[in-house]
């Protein structure tokens, strides 16, 4: 079964663990990105880790493969499950960040193109013409399928595609989730819960659909019905 990832996207340490703190045992796996990291360091995953909970780093690493491979081994000390690198960093700097991971350090999950990207900067970026949004993620996917990522954050969209060329085991960490019935806001390619657990999704990263509810627990009961039910239908 799918499991949720809250995305901590708080500028602040106490909001975040306030969060954390009202969503109790609902909840066990946290996103931490690059604005509470680089505020707090690594207080906030030894809080996540005191409270019982996985943490999956949102860092986007993208160097050349001797800072990424120690940047690597930095996070396994952190004790963080999932961690992103960019799969445009290239082969040589992916393998060299599994190659840190080895079997006990965080699951490496490749990103590909970020969803503000439009045609026009891929363009202005990397001088080619973009025919196929769907078919340059699946590109980048299997780039870092074959440099050794244990999985890939992408849109549910693109979830069924990636299980079927890469297999079961290759992890699917799908964010721009909405449950039914709410505004996408600025998320441009999103799914509700049932669809990216329809799609194959591992993981789900829920963002302000939880953290800016009135009520965050019950949010996540809603969600977790959502994800249940598709669960009843397919068995
Ligand atoms: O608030 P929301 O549910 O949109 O948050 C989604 C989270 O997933 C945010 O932390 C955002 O940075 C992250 N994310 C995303 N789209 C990507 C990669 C990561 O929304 N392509």
């Amino acid at each position: 079964m799918a499991e949720i990832i809250i995305a901590l996207d708080y500028p602040r340490l106490d909001a975040a663990l306030s969060l954390v703190d009202r969503v109790g045992d609902a909840v066990s796996f946290y996103k931490v990105g690059p604005v509470l990291y680089t505020r707090t360091g690594p207080t906030v995953l030894r809080e996540l880790r005191t409270r019982g909970k996985r943490i999956f780093l949102d860092l986007k690493l993208h160097d050349i493969p001797n800072t990424v491979a120690h940047s690597v081994e930095a996070a396994a000390e952190l004790e963080v499950d999932l961690l992103t690198v960019h799969a445009s960093g290239g082969s040589a700097m992916m393998r060299a960040a599994a190659e840190a991971a080895g079997e006990n350090g965080p699951r490496l999950l490749g990103v590909t193109l970020l969803t503000s990207f439009t045609p026009g900067d891929v363009e202005e970026v990397w001088g080619k013409q973009l025919l196929s949004v769907r078919d340059e993620t699946l590109r980048l996917v299997a780039l870092a399928a074959e440099a050794g990522l244990h999985g890939i954050v992408t849109s549910a969209l693109e979830a069924e595609a990636v299980k079927r060329r890469h297999g079961a085991e290759f992890l699917v960490v799908t964010p721009g989730i909405r449950p039914s019935g709410e505004l996408a806001g600025d998320q441009a390619r999103t799914a509700t819960p049932a669809d990216a657990v329809r799609a194959g999704a591992d993981y789900l990263v829920i963002g302000r659909p939880v953290t800016a509810a009135a009520d965050p627990a019950e949010v996540v009961r809603r969600i977790r019905a959502e994800m249940e039910g598709v669960r009843e239908v397919a068995g």
